[in-house]
């Protein structure tokens, strides 16, 4: 029997890890934390909100009584913490909600966590503190072969159409910390305070950093959902710079079951990098989406390649993120399940056949929406 807090469970990823643990585990207790900012939206987890063994509290990970209160009430276990803000661009605006949550908010939690744990007869055992990070906390890397070489992943992934690196280094678990925007810094801090708990109080903490995710329920503010719900709209699509920074792309649920093996089965104090070893170009990418939105909704070949636009290059833009999991792999037998291309088609159709759910998340009276969705439960 655990009884387990999600943070962040009514976000994009966090609603995959509450669905997934909710229904692999009727045993467990799950606990979702989560303060509903206009990321979280509890409509994620509309199929599972009235499981016996599921429970959403509405609170902010920075209220430290809030957590210790919550801590001691459900005799928790484990921390699965999600909690953060988590766009680049709106770190770019606004750093300080950033440094709040993803640093202090963090902080909090450990702190609550400890106070409790520290004071049961059996301390730490059987306990464990997982905090999800990125890959951005590495900096990012030189793409030393703009058109491509054959991934040294390619035999590892599951097959793509695609398989290509776009340079020779790939982020491993001690590869130096460098954070450049407001956001991969707000996490790295975070990341050191959760080993400095480890370290200094014998916490049983583990770490993770993921590449990008793709897969349903992404907040439209994302490349991968902001462009299928663009196309749909014939709404030009902004495209940073030239298109040319690289990113490593892992479907959602694939990164829910790392999740699920780790904390489960992952050695406390360590640190696993979890990535898709599928590189892509955001302009190739893009034309993926756009090639697989047209053909879903019966548009002509290239119909909306016309909607691509090059805008002004996000500031600090990382150039290429690129993830080496072997670890995970060798040492725990993960790897991801899904071909890329599969998992976009799905991604692109989950998105074309939810349109209520876009479409009241872009409507404007989003926040009004949701405020009488959180008042009736
Ligand atoms: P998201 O923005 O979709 O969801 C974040 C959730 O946290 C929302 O439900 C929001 O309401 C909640 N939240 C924010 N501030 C809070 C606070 N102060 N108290 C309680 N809840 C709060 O984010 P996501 O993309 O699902 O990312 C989840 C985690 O995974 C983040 O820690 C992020 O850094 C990390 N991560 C994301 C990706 C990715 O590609 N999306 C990749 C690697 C790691
Ligand atoms: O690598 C993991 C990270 O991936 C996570 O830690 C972050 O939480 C998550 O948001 C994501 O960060 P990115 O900045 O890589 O994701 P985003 O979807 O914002 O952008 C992907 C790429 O597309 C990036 O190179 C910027 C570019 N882009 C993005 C948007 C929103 C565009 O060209 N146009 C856009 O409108």
């Amino acid at each position: 029997m655990q009884s387990i807090i999600i943070t962040g469970g009514a976000g994009f990823i966090g609603s995959h890890v509450v669905r997934l643990f909710v229904n692999k585990y009727p045993n467990y207790r799950i606990i979702n934390v989560d303060k509903l900012t206009y990321a979280g939206n509890l409509a994620n987890l509309e199929d599972i909100e009235n499981a016996q063994n599921y429970r959403f509290v509405r609170a902010d990970i920075c209220d430290f009584d809030a957590m210790c209160a919550l801590m001691w009430e459900e005799k928790v276990t484990g921390i699965i913490h999600l909690a953060a803000e988590s766009h680049v661009d709106r770190s770019i605006k606004d750093p300080f909600t950033f440094a709040r949550t993803n640093v202090m908010g963090t902080l909090s939690l450990l702190q609550a966590a400890r106070l409790c744990w520290e004071s049961l007869p059996e301390k730490y055992e059987g306990k464990r503190f997982y905090h999800i990070s990125t890959d951005e906390v590495y900096g990012d890397l030189e793409i030393t072969h703009p058109e491509g070489i054959k991934s040294p992943f390619a035999d590892m992934a599951a097959p793509s159409g695609h398989n290509l690196a776009y340079g020779t280094d790939f982020f491993l678990e001690s590869t130096p910390y460098d954070p450049h925007s407001p956001y991969s810094a707000a996490k790295a801090a975070s990341d050191h305070f959760v080993r400095a708990f480890h370290d200094t109080y014998g916490m049983p903490t583990i770490v993770t950093n993921c590449s990008n995710n793709y897969g349903p329920y992404q907040f439209p503010e994302k490349l991968i959902p902001l462009f299928i719900n663009n196309i749909r709209k014939r709404i030009p699509l902004p495209v940073y710079g030239k298109g040319e920074n690289v990113r490593d792309w892992l479907y959602v649920e694939d990164h829910a079951r790392a999740i699920d093996l780790i904390f489960h089965s992952g050695e406390v104090g360590e640190t696993y990098n979890i990535g898709g070893f599928n590189e892509w170009k955001n302009i190739d990418l893009i034309k993926v989406i756009i090639a697989t939105v047209d053909r879903l909704l019966g548009n002509p070949e290239g119909h909306s390649l016309d909607l691509i636009t090059f805008v002004t290059d996000r500031a600090g833009h990382d150039l290429r993120y690129a993830i080496d999991s072997r670890k995970l792999q060798k040492e725990l037998g993960w790897e991801p399940s899904l071909q890329f291309e599969e998992g976009i088609e799905r991604t692109v159709r989950w998105y074309l056949d939810n349109q209520e759910w876009m479409d009241r998340i872009t409507s404007g009276d989003y926040e009004r929406y949701y405020e009488e969705m959180y008042n009736k439960r």
